[in-house]
């Protein structure tokens, strides 16, 4: 099965389907049964039965299907956002007592989620790299927790070695699939126990969803649909599942477009005098490139560069100089996008994740490069003009 076809087709040749080129969507809060048997059977087997939308839904079943078969996994489970799959696995496989070890830079909600679970007896360290966690696992860790590239700065890391020391020490592990999607990178083919996604950006990839998802086999995936997901509440509406399924659609040319246009944006940045190192591992000069180009088979648009200056009001005129990037969080849609650390981040906090005054990340949308690095270039000529 090809990953076009999965997209495309996977599931939707059904009797159900009636032929529709798109999914109906069930917007109904609940199914009915000709009996009390029935439904007394149902509720025992919730996890596979329609009864209950904050349990299972059609729509969204069709979703799982197609990103399970993406990703190569067994089975998957849609979220009502990233952070609602992101926190519903971590818990369903961590005790209290237990510990988490995290390799690389994380998304910063997924650091507080962590961070939360301490109230509860759980414990986290986090580690640059294998050697480190060596010196940090502990008899207690069950869990190893990472994105490939990493958050911010890109740090690609060899997936096959880290799954295979986690496995040689009876660890589970968990990564973000999000920036590279399904399209470019399959973790679960490289040992990794469970990939979790935020949908809300390129497989959504239109900016009007929020939405979440892991995927892996289903002895790890059952147990949590059957408790963190009915328990938490955070399941995804059918109609941000009919959103994503469309999103899936054109995943795979978007991707190639996103890929096309943030390396012609990256070489550009590589080569203006006002940026310092630029964060993509696409560029041969990224210390990953190697392995990321063994690893994946594609990049997507979301880099980081550094501006040559140590002032906050630069960098804040430089985002104001940008007419076609616009200024947001987020990342992953069809639209431009720009963000810098210093401006929307703590500053202790920046200072203790080791990012520079200067860090600008950008989301390359599906605008043409020379648009957007004509754009760049223009606001870069204002850098060190207020130095
Ligand atoms: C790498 C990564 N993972 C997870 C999330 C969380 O996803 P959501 O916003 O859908 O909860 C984000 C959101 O920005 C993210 O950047």
């Amino acid at each position: 099965m090809d990953d076009e076809w999965i997209c495309g087709r996977l599931g939707e040749d059904e009797p159900w389907m009636l032929g529709a080129v798109n999914p109906p969507v069930f917007e109904n809060s609940l199914f009915t049964f000709a009996t009390a048997g029935e439904l007394g059977a149902a509720i025992k087997d919730e996890d596979e039965r329609y009864v209950y939308w904050r349990g299972t839904n059609p729509t969204v079943d069709l979703l799982q299907r197609k990103l399970a078969a993406l990703e190569r996994g067994e089975r998957a489970k849609c979220f009502g956002s990233g952070m609602g799959a992101i926190s519903a696995t971590i818990s369903s496989l961590v005790s209290a007592g237990d510990h988490v070890l995290v390799l690389g830079a994380i998304y910063g909600p997924t650091t507080q989620f962590l961070r939360y679970l301490e109230k509860f007896g759980v414990t986290h360290t986090h580690a640059g790299d294998l050697d480190e966690c060596d010196s940090a696992i502990r008899s207690s860790t069950r869990l190893l927790y990472f994105e490939s590239p990493s958050y911010m700065r890109y740090e690609v890391f060899d997936i096959a070695a880290v799954t295979s020391w986690a496995a040689g020490r009876g660890l589970v592990t968990v990564m973000d699939n999000t920036w590279s999607t399904p399209i470019f990178q399959k973790p679960l083919t490289l040992g990794v126990d469970l990939v979790v996604h935020s949908l809300s950006k390129y497989i959504g990839g239109h900016s009007d969803l929020v939405g979440g998802a892991v995927t892996g086999a289903s002895r790890l995936i059952r147990p949590l649909a059957l408790t963190e997901y009915q328990l938490y509440g955070a399941a995804m509406s059918p109609h941000d599942g009919a959103k994503a399924i469309k999103g899936l659609r054109t995943l795979p040319v978007r991707m190639a477009a996103h890929q096309e246009r943030g390396l012609a944006v990256a070489a550009f940045l590589e080569s203006h005098p006002a940026v310092g190192v630029v964060n993509h591992p696409g560029l041969p000069s990224h210390l990953g490139h190697s392995l990321a180009k063994q690893q994946m088979s594609g990049f997507s648009s979301l880099f980081s560069f550094e501006l040559d200056t140590e002032s906050r009001e630069e960098v804040a005129a430089f985002l104001n100089g940008l007419r076609h990037f616009r200024i947001g969080v987020s990342w992953g849609g069809f639209e431009s996008l720009v963000n810098a650390p210093a401006l929307t981040v703590e500053e202790s906090v920046r200072a203790t994740m080791g990012i520079p005054v200067g860090l600008v990340r950008l989301s390359v949308g599906l605008e043409a490069a020379e648009t957007l690095i004509k754009d760049l270039g223009l606001a870069l000529e204002g850098v060190g003009r207020l130095a």
